[in-house]
């Protein structure tokens, strides 16, 4: 397996460019199993999530081709995809696909609305927490679906076609949001879907339904209401760019100190992290190439952060910024409220000389003059960034193991890194 060695004491400087969403992607290229025409999409991230759910979509008969650069496209602005479900083969989503990765169990919602049936495989648990799909499953019941669990697959049917319902969610939910989105745009009547979460990436993949015909309103509130259509048409979207790559690459910035652009970084899906960053003592200012971050001089001021469904501060960027938080001057709390088990990255950070205590779901990090480089690994994506960011401030070598994790949502995380003037080597497996 592939080892990132990473060299700390460098200051970054230069211009990021940031990617397409990997969490808008993945339900984007999940939405053509909805129509029989054909979806493209700009701006897809290279990721092995991206490639997981290519082979995932090929099983249902899903054909995706990558098409070749358009004039006066960027060598960096991803891929486009296009994703054509003229017929769906299979609606069988299987235990060794979906255990792969999650969000491939959003296919349960399009493969119902379209087909009248689906069978696919729970997900299971991962590294962040237990992570159930009630809500999934609430959500394809209101709209008329009968669901049941047999042998580890939800097996869900609905003979005459779904219909519109009423949908309250007594938590919010992104999976489960895209969920009952997703098969409500093809529902006979009205749905109205309350307490849905507000994410940028959902407001991304609606949006994407209204150009395939979906009549959609209420985006980027907690209340959406639907008008079920009877077909969607082919439709061509450029995906959103990445805040949680933006927001990591920021608090990179502020770890190492430096001046970088993040070219594309989109202001208005990163508000409360950067305010949380300016407090923080970084300089970010929005310009009309994306985000501008600067940290000259002074040190890292700690400030105390919960994670929330958006608007508030993501869960997504709550290990990079305890990474930062690390070598603060004072005392941080960091609040994890969203997943039970999102602190696997604490023993690594403290591997590397971090002062952090855990109290439940709060870490208490005491920030220290200095990290020294050691041999780290990690359980998932976030906590592997959050450790890469603790290195570039680190003395001496840091050896990263397991970089498939990165691998999963970084898009060429080491080019991008040292082309801002990071010590950052992949080094190839045995
Ligand atoms: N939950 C339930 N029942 C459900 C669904 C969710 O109890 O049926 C709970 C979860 O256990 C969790 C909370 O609700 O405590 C929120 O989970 P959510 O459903 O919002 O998470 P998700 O849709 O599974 C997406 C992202 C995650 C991100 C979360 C929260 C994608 C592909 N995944 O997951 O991204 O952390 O929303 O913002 O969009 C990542 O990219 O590293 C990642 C984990």
């Amino acid at each position: 397996m592939d080892r990132i060695r990473i060299r700390g004491g460098n200051k970054l400087n230069g211009t990021i460019h940031i990617s397409g969403a990997k969490n808008a992607a993945l339900p984007l290229m999940i939405i053509p199993l909805l129509s029989p025409e054909t979806v493209t999409l700009h701006n897809v991230p290279r990721l092995a999530d991206v490639s997981s759910l290519r082979r995932i979509m090929q099983n249902h008969g899903v054909d995706i081709t990558t098409a070749g650069k358009r004039a006066g496209q960027r060598e960096d602005s991803g891929e486009t995809l296009k994703i054509s479900a003229k017929t769906i083969v299979d609606t069988t989503a299987p235990y060794e696909l979906v255990s792969k990765m999650r969000a491939s169990f959003w296919v349960l919602g399009p493969l119902i609305a379209r087909m009248g049936e689906a069978k696919v495989s729970l997900p299971g648990g991962c590294a962040i927490g237990t992570r159930p799909v009630d809500m999934h499953l609430q959500a394809m019941e209101k709209l008329g679906a009968e669901c049941v669990v047999e042998q580890g697959y939800v097996i869900a049917k609905a003979k005459n076609g779904l219909k519109g319902g009423h949908i309250s969610f007594a938590k919010v939910s992104v999976g489960a949001t895209h969920a009952a989105l997703m098969a409500s745009v093809l529902a006979h009547g009205d749905t109205t879907i309350e307490n849905a979460a507000t994410e940028p990436e959902i407001t991304d993949v609606a949006q994407c339904l209204i150009k395939m015909g979906a009549k959609i309103e209420g985006l980027g509130t907690r209340s959406l209401n639907i008008t079920g259509v009877t077909s969607l048409h082919g439709a061509e979207h450029t995906v959103i760019a990445d805040r949680i790559e933006a927001g990591t690459y920021a608090m990179a910035v502020g770890m190492t100190g430096g001046d970088v652009t993040l070219r594309g970084a989109r202001a208005d899906t990163l508000e409360d992290v950067i305010l949380t960053l300016r407090r923080a003592g970084l300089e970010v200012t929005a310009n009309n190439e994306g985000l501008r971050v600067q940290r000259n001089g002074s040190g890292i001021l700690p400030v105390d952060i919960t994670t929330d469904p958006f608007p508030g501060f993501p869960t997504d960027l709550q290990a990079q910024f305890m990474g930062l938080m690390t070598m603060a001057k004072g005392k941080s709390h960091i609040r994890e409220t969203i997943f039970e088990n999102r602190f696997m990255h604490v023993q690594e950070l403290v591997r590397l000389g971090a002062d952090i205590h855990l109290h439940g779901d709060m870490a208490e990090v005491r920030g220290v003059a200095k990290l020294t480089g050691a041999d780290v690994m990690a359980t998932d994506l976030r906590a592997s960034v959050s450790l890469v960011i603790a290195a570039l401030a680190a003395e001496g070598e840091t050896m990263l193991h397991r970089v498939y994790h990165l691998d999963r949502g970084f898009e060429d995380l080491q080019g991008k890194l040292s082309a801002v003037g990071a010590d950052v080597a992949r080094i190839a497996g045995a």
